[in-house]
């Protein structure tokens, strides 16, 4: 793994942004996004670069189940605010939340395996969950309806107006499929990030460390801030 340092989330942001740029350079035409507060600094590089994604399409790793794309909680919802209606993009796939598992699952791997993801942008979760696969995950996993643990409930409440309005069910993007991706590019800031950082860099590849699996993606990219870095090996 590559691990870059930066100082802060908007440094970060521009080194993300530099490799989506380069690899659109040599031909990438799929990226795969995320959401939640890391890659926001990506987006506004992105928003404020000249650079032209009409070509490009989106494919991105999750959804919360039971919203609408309208409902200003869903990550649709957050895409369009702060991407997709300032740099419009040829497509843009998010995980449809009212949709029946059983028909939405099978849909989403045939999107992803159409639009196979060129760079895949990933935060983390306090407990190293990345899209939403939580610790436990089948690594061969595809995409599936997840529930939600009470950690990821517990940390993702700030952006409702209470606890029991965080929908406790979400469809994710597996991890076979994240690891499809031919680079993936993982940010992560602040403290509370330092253990599953080091879980994801020096830990032992398990299932009960969703981003341990990381380590065996031969292009894989860690920005992350000092805070996040505190816990590794120098
Ligand atoms: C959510 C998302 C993840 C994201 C994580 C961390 O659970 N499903 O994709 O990485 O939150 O969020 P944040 O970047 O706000 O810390």
């Amino acid at each position: 793994m590559k691990i870059i340092i930066v100082k802060d989330s908007v440094e970060g942001g521009q080194k993300a942004f530099e490799f989506i740029q380069s690899g659109m350079e040599k031909g990438a035409k799929v990226l795969g996004l995320a959401t939640g507060s890391t890659p926001v600094t990506l987006y506004q590089e992105m928003v404020k670069s000249d650079l032209d994604f009409s070509d490009m399409t989106s494919v991105n790793l999750d959804e919360y189940v039971g919203l609408s794309g309208d409902d200003t909680q869903s990550y649709r919802y957050f895409m369009n605010e702060q991407l997709f209606n300032k740099k419009p993009f040829k497509e843009t796939f998010v995980p449809n939340g009212l949709a029946d598992a059983e028909v939405e699952c099978p849909h989403y791997d045939e999107i992803i395996a159409t639009h196979p993801v060129d760079i895949q942008i990933l935060g983390i979760g306090g407990n190293a969950h990345i899209g939403f696969n939580e610790p436990g995950t089948p690594f061969d996993s595809t995409t599936h309806k997840v529930a939600l643990t009470e950690a990821t409930i517990e940390a993702n409440k700030r952006f409702f107006d209470k606890a029991e309005d965080v929908p406790r069910f979400a469809y994710s993007m597996g991890i076979q499929s994240i690891m499809g991706a031919k680079e993936i590019i993982l940010m992560a800031y602040g403290e509370n990030k330092a253990e599953a950082i080091k879980a994801t860099v020096e830990g032992e590849i398990t299932e009960e460390v969703p981003s341990s699996i990381l380590q065996k993606h031969d292009n894989v990219v860690l920005i992350i801030d000092e805070a996040a870095a505190k816990l590794l090996k120098k």
